[in-house]
């Protein structure tokens, strides 16, 4: 049985960064891992149903029509994963007009079953200068405290995904100029 590790941390903190920047150090090793990004199952779907026109438009969605992407998502997961070691690119919670949504409500853990959960975190003004500097994606307007806040419930969440599975909860800090130690760190969790 493969390894399920899954990635989680607030838009911009560089979460999809460090998973590359640990996959390459560990293939150097040969240690092989898949790496499936839960946003982009959601979206292919979303895309073909005409829901959206970018992956960012997804948490704007009524909160029924993205639970069933979600489940449709965890499922699809699921059964590509089979018995290789795997990394799901994903969200702890995700900010939607309406509150936090869960990431990983009970049909989705139950779907993938981690081993770990990795929370990817760093200050909350470095996530906003990201956010500022990536003109290809649609960010969401957010100052730093409310940016904080994100990652403070991202925690409080995991702690009951951690209940629900078994899992344990890692956190890894991706600070400017540090991406070679959050890599590093991540390579620890992986191996
Ligand atoms: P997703 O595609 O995961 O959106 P995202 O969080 O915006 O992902 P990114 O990959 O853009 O963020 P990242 O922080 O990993 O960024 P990056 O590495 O590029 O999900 C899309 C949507 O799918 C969600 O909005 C949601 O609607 C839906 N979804 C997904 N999972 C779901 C779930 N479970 N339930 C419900 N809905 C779900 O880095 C960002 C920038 O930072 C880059 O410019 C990079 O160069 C820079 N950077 C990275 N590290 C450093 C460093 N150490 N120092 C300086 N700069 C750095």
């Amino acid at each position: 049985m493969g390894k399920k590790v899954v990635v989680t941390g607030v838009p911009g903190v560089g979460k999809t960064t460090v998973i590359t920047g640990a996959m390459e150090k560990l293939a150097e090793e040969g240690t092989l891992y898949q790496s499936i990004n839960f946003g982009t199952f959601m979206f292919e779907v979303a895309q073909k149903e005409n829901l959206v026109a970018d992956r960012d438009g997804m948490r704007k969605l009524d909160r029924d029509v993205q639970k069933r992407l979600q489940r449709e998502a965890a499922a699809g997961i699921a059964a590509a994963s089979g018995e290789t070691n795997v990394i799901i690119d994903t969200h702890s919670s995700v900010k939607t007009p309406n509150g936090y949504l869960a990431g990983l409500p009970e049909w989705v853990l139950k779907e993938l079953m981690p081993d770990v959960v990795v929370l990817v975190e760093t200050d909350e003004d470095q996530i906003l200068m990201r956010r500022l500097s990536d003109e290809s994606r649609v960010r969401d307007m957010e100052g730093a405290r409310s940016i904080g806040e994100h990652q403070q419930f991202n925690r409080a969440i995991a702690a009951a995904y951690a209940m629900y599975t078994g899992c344990t909860i890692k956190t890894i800090q991706n600070d400017n100029f540090l991406l070679d130690n959050a890599v590093a760190a991540m390579v620890e969790v992986l191996r």
